[in-house]
């Protein structure tokens, strides 16, 4: 996950390749509540790990529910059978409503049953999301709950932590259903529990807005052995002697609400060379999610897609696609995906009846009218709909900063902006807030996503040993979420593997044409990992080995052979991936990546850098002279820079930093200040 401040798409230009998508979020928190309330354990397979299920799995816990993360993936719930081993709790709910509503209705009803007493709360948005009508539903059973902020809203205080009695009669319980499903979801999934003598019925008020939702609750309550008897879309029955039982294990579907964004990849994407669309897997078309009638929107615009039960395949139809006008409310999640799609249409488009927007983890209408504005594009909003008019040309395209409003779909669904015609750029804000639901979001679309190497920026750090460039590479490689390559690295891995080989590298062995030669092909075929912070030299972990100032010291001389050289540049150039990449070595800036958007050369006194060298040699546990060091780093930075291939010296494009008297954080920060304005955004 990009845990980064913000986040730089380069442009895009090509899709292709097969997405595999994380387990269904409403899906993931329905079953884990309903796998708690049975009798019996459940095996759920392919359970979502995001934001929202770890605030389900962490409520569960806190109320005593035994949850275990077994070794192959699948997780254990053990099922409460109706008991409430805890009585008395506040649960954090975050930002999940799919968590806040049901275990508002479940609680409400266990608190009266048990005597228990639960205050239930979120962050400042979930405050502002209303649950009175629920709330209003569940005093009508009799429950005791108040509100302890404001009227309507949580946090809540459900039950006094004395039993109470359950006023079931045969009046129905009336509840809202234009404002959120959520409300008929959690009503339904909690009165299996109170209906013991007598049959409970549900009375619907108002349109039922998101029925597939609806549908998602029904089915998945009947594969805990609960059928609910469904009048129309007015009236829903439970019947009396109703209780949960484990159906033993489950698979959650991945999430077709995810699935809009490949969707629309493949929609808009022109296909990568040798590739043959969008493969989606996880999720299909007999999905029971509701998200999964986005298909039929994406082919009215004109995306060509075919199927099975559990895979989609997209490819690119009408181009460009095609303006619609569409009623929404079926698909109220997946709509803001066609509202980018919008952008990339024939004319103007108008999503319709998506007033339950407003009251999403942000008003999804005012986010995106706002943030498609920035893109370019004229957007017309009202109370439940939306109307976006493309910009009407590729110069008509802007660079976006886009706001993220802590919204997880704003944030995905403008990752799509990336392919405009413009070749522009794109900044996401916050991309983190993709954690609610899909929290390897980007690197999934980075994978099927190609642009030619020159869209994807390169930062050059290039200098003496020990000047620091390391440290402020990595450093900056993390705060832009950009890849790191440390070419020194690639050469000391030469040496190693040349020690290893019994290949010698002194001065004299490099003076002969059939040694430098080996070398050359040793370079080429060793077999190099990175994983992470280690590095892996034939499937063994040489990190630390690699570290040594004789492996700096070999690496220094099999660098001036010409074809270690040249064997090692098609590697470096690999490192080159979206969405960027920090490099750092002795010719980043001059030999490998001469086009790189930004080259830093950084240097320091010779002193300053003994001085570093030493502190961070002795802190490692090795006892190493002062003097030695600084006569070692003089002897290698002379031959860095004498050698006739590449030597080090600072690119004339190069900018110069000598950090003699900086912190870490200092030259960090200097060098974002330099990327900042190097960037298109520094205009935005
Ligand atoms: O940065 P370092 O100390 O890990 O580099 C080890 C040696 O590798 C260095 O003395 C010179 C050589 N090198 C190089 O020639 N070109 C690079 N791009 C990086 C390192």
């Amino acid at each position: 996950m990009y845990s980064t401040d913000h986040l730089d798409i380069p442009p895009l230009v090509s899709a292709g390749g097969t997405v595999q998508l994380p387990g269904s979020k409403s899906i993931s928190n329905r079953v884990l509540l309903l796998a708690a309330l049975s009798t019996g354990h459940t095996d759920i397979t392919d359970l979502l790990d995001s934001d929202d299920t770890q605030v389900m799995l962490q409520a569960l816990s806190t109320l005593g529910c035994r949850v275990e993360q077994r070794p192959d993936g699948v997780v254990r719930v053990h099922g409460l059978g109706g008991n409430l081993p805890v009585k008395t709790a506040a649960l954090f709910l975050g930002n999940a409503g799919t968590a806040m509503r049901p275990l508002t209705a479940a609680l409400a009803v266990l608190a009266c049953q048990h005597g228990g007493r639960f205050d239930l709360s979120g962050v400042a948005r979930m405050h502002e999301r209303p649950i009175g009508d629920l709330v209003d539903a569940l005093r009508q059973l009799g429950c005791p709950i108040t509100y302890t902020l404001n009227e309507g809203y949580p946090p809540l205080c459900l039950g006094t932590g004395e039993p109470t009695e359950l006023s079931i009669d045969d009046a129905p319980i009336q509840i809202r259903g234009d404002v959120s499903s959520q409300f008929l979801t959690a009503l339904l999934l909690a009165l299996p529990l109170a209906a013991r003598s007598r049959d409970i019925h549900i009375d619907v008020v108002g349109e039922l807005i998101s029925r597939p939702y609806i549908e998602i609750t029904l089915n998945l309550m009947r594969r805990f052995g609960i059928d609910v008897k469904r009048d129309e879309w007015k009236r829903f029955t439970i019947a009396a002697g109703s209780q949960y039982r484990s159906p033993g294990r489950i698979p959650v579907e991945g999430d077709a609400s995810s699935a809009s964004y490949f969707i629309a990849l493949g929609a808009i994407a022109p296909c990568s060379p040798g590739c043959d669309g969008i493969t989606i897997k996880g999720v299909g078309l007999a999905s029971i999610q509701g998200d999964i009638r986005f298909i039929e929107a994406a082919r009215l615009m004109g995306a060509d897609i075919s199927g099975d039960d559990s895979a989609l395949h997209i490819r690119r139809g009408a181009w460009p696609l095609k303006a619609i006008d569409l009623d929404c409310n079926h698909i109220p999640d997946a709509a803001m995906t066609l509202a980018v799609m919008a952008l990339y249409a024939d004319g103007p488009s108008t999503l319709r009846n998506i007033a339950s927007w407003r009251v999403k983890e942000t008003d999804r209408i005012v986010a995106m009218a706002t943030e498609c504005r920035k893109l370019g594009a004229m957007v017309e909003e009202g109370p439940d709909f939306i109307r976006i008019t493309p910009p009407a040309t590729p110069s008509a395209w802007s660079s976006a900063s886009i706001h993220t409003y802590d919204d997880h779909r704003v944030a995905m669904c403008f990752s799509l902006a990336a392919f405009n015609p413009a070749g522009l750029p794109v900044r996401i804000e916050d991309p983190k807030c993709v954690g609610k639901t899909f929290p390897d979001y980007f690197e999934t679309l980075f994978e099927v996503c190609q642009t030619p190497p020159a869209n994807i920026p390169v930062i050059c750090i290039d200098g003496p040993t020990a000047s620091g460039k390391g440290t402020l590479a990595a450093a900056l490689a993390r705060r832009l979420g950009y890849h790191l390559l440390d070419s020194g690295a690639l050469y000391r891995l030469v040496g190693l593997a040349a020690e290893r080989a019994g290949l010698a590298t002194d001065d004299a062995a490099l003076r002969s044409q059939d040694q430098t030669d080996r070398l050359g092909e040793l370079a080429s075929s060793m077999q190099v990992r990175f994983t992470g912070e280690h590095i892996l030299l034939d499937g063994e972990d040489v990190t630390e080995a690699l570290r040594s100032e004789a492996a700096g010291m070999a690496a220094s001389r099999v660098s001036a052979v010409p074809q270690v050289r040249s064997a090692l540049l098609g590697l470096q150039h690999d490192f080159r991936k979206l969405p960027g990449l920090v490099a750092d070595g002795r010719d980043m800036g001059t030999v490998v990546f001469p086009d790189a958007a930004l080259k830093v050369f950084l240097t320091a006194s010779a002193g300053q850098r003994a001085l570093r060298r030493h502190k961070q040699l002795i802190s490692k546990g090795f006892a190493v002279s002062i003097d030695d060091l600084l006569a070692d780093l003089i002897r290698r930075d002379e031959r860095d820079s004498s050698r006739s291939h590449a030597p080090l010296k600072s690119a004339e494009d190069a900018l110069q930093l000598d950090n003699s008297g900086l912190s870490i954080e200092q030259s960090i920060e200097q060098m974002l200040i330099w990327w900042q304005d190097k960037t298109a955004f520094s205009k935005v």
